[in-house]
């Protein structure tokens, strides 16, 4: 394989520059060139494709977040017709694989373009970590972090007011953000959609801490249980402390990736490059107890996310 192209696709997710720097960067030192295509499957349909051959043109990118390759969702990638136009694209430029960085959409792309016969290597870059075959997806550690800090604050303003906080943060159906910002936000309950929840027992508990001496609370809404407001409402009205909502929002998108989310990144652009290099047609990247390895894209999209109870177990251990 002589020349190669990559891109990003979805919601942006900090590290996705330092997997685009890391792709560019293997495949030279493979003697590939390297193409990259702006604005996701919509920039392969239309040709909208930069040469990299320069290691430079990736310089200083690593610490960046957002995607230099700009990113967009594509609807006519969706159908045969849109594809077809985007692999003549391919072949007016010699390129005979892709490396697509993205979610759960962009590996269902990619998927289709593996079973017109197009290599393609996926490399899991969401901020929710909802592709079930692997641990962690690119940009995950970062909106934990993000999340953390933010967390920090509004707490000094609970504290303060001696409140309850009801925190709103991203993940759309996977509890996972919320999990782990839980746990190391110290957080009094979260809720999650991958598991039940009762606004009685969440009072219940913010009173008896109160009676133990405890300032300040902090609940953890997932996006995919939604409405904070309501909840903080009713948390005002059940318990009689003052409760107030925060919806995060993007700014759990943006930001200077982790040193994870670099190292993480790093690894997975050159793993995607290499299985490239070795003729492999349809690969999703992912990591499994500090391991990278690789699955068909389609086997990857039809595993089942498993939510993590050790975690889980460990937050409702340490929270009581
Ligand atoms: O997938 C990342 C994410 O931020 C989700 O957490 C959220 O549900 C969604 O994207 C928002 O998407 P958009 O920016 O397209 O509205």
């Amino acid at each position: 394989m002589n020349s190669i192209a990559v891109l990003t696709s979805g919601g942006d997710a900090p590290g996705m520059n330092a997997a685009i720097r890391a792709v560019v960067r293997s495949a030279l030192t493979l003697n590939m060139k390297v193409y990259g295509v702006n604005r996701g499957y919509s920039g392969l349909i239309s040709g909208d494709f930069f040469e990299m051959m320069d290691r430079n043109s990736v310089s200083d990118i690593i610490r960046r977040g957002g995607t230099i390759l700009h990113t967009a969702r594509c609807d006519e990638f969706k159908t045969e017709e849109g594809r077809e136009k985007a692999l003549k694209r391919l072949s007016a430029f010699n390129i005979e694989g892709l490396v697509a960085i993205g979610g759960d959409g962009t590996f269902r792309g990619a998927s289709l373009l593996t079973k017109m016969g197009f290599p393609v290597s996926c490399i899991p870059g969401t901020i929710d970590n909802d592709l079930p075959y692997t641990d962690y997806s690119v940009g995950f550690d970062t909106a934990v972090n993000t999340v953390l800090d933010a967390i920090n604050k509004i707490s000094d303003t609970a504290g303060s007011h001696e409140r309850v906080s009801v925190v709103e943060v991203m993940g759309r159906n996977c509890g996972d953000i919320a999990l782990f910002t839980g746990v190391a936000g110290g957080a009094e309950s979260i809720i999650v959609p991958e598991k039940s929840y009762n606004i009685n027992s969440i009072c219940k508990s913010i009173l008896e801490s109160k009676i133990k001496g405890r300032k300040h609370y902090l609940i953890i809404v997932a996006e995919g249980i939604g409405g904070a407001e309501r909840i903080a409402e009713k948390i005002e009205d059940m318990t009689g402390i003052e409760t107030r909502s925060t919806t995060l929002g993007y700014i759990q998108r943006g930001g200077s990736p982790s040193a994870k989310d670099r190292g993480l990144a790093s690894k997975y652009g050159c793993y995607a490059v290499d299985t490239l290099h070795k003729g492999v047609i349809s690969s999703a990247v992912g990591i499994k107890s500090n391991k990278v390895f690789h699955i068909e894209i389609e086997e990857a999209l039809s595993m089942k996310k498993v939510f993590d109870e050790e975690m889980y177990n460990i937050f409702l251990r340490l929270s009581l």
